[in-house]
């Protein structure tokens, strides 16, 4: 009898487990998406396709920087290996080289808040967005894999 309350009671507990890893691969895909939306809408000012909004300058930018601060808690171990839905998964060197990742959140971070306060007009959102577009590539070179 003892023994199956212990048992029962560890099932419990690496289903809380699975649940607590899926939520966490489900924030970060999704702040990772609202990134890709942002990012998109800031690239259909700077291609003529759709007229300059500061609102949505400012709301991609705040996501941009809310983004920055959450990165460095987006991939704890606990989600290492785990396969993302969709296109993309993180690749292992985000745990193998944590130095090189955590120093491509900060200058992404810095890319960001460099920006804030400067995007005014489609002139000055073409230099940042591009400054902040690389730095959203430099990290996904080395740290997103596109599955095959
Ligand atoms: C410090 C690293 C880093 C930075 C900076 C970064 N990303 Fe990502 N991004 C990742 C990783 C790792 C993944 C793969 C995991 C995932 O899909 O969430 C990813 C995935 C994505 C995806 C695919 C989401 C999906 O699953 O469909 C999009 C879109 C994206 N990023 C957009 C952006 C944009 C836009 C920026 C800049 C504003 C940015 N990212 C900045 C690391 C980063």
């Amino acid at each position: 009898m003892k023994r199956i309350v212990v048992v029962a009671a560890v099932l419990a507990f690496s289903a809380g487990a699975v649940v607590a890893q899926q939520d966490q691969v489900k924030q970060t895909q999704t702040m990772m998406k609202d990134n890709g939306k942002n990012a998109g809408a800031l690239a259909a000012i700077v291609k003529g396709e759709k007229p300059y909004d500061q609102p949505t300058v400012d709301a991609a930018l705040a996501q941009f920087e809310e983004t920055a601060k959450k990165l460095p808690t987006l991939f704890p171990e606990s989600i290492k290996g785990h396969k993302f839905e969709g296109d993309y998964s993180p690749s292992p060197k985000i745990w193998e080289d944590k130095a090189g990742f955590e120093q491509h959140v900060a200058s992404f971070g810095k890319a960001v808040a460099d920006s804030k306060g400067k995007i005014k007009n489609l002139d000055t959102l073409k230099a940042e967005l591009s400054i902040i577009g690389k730095q959203c590539g430099g990290c996904h070179e080395t740290f997103r894999v596109k599955k095959g």
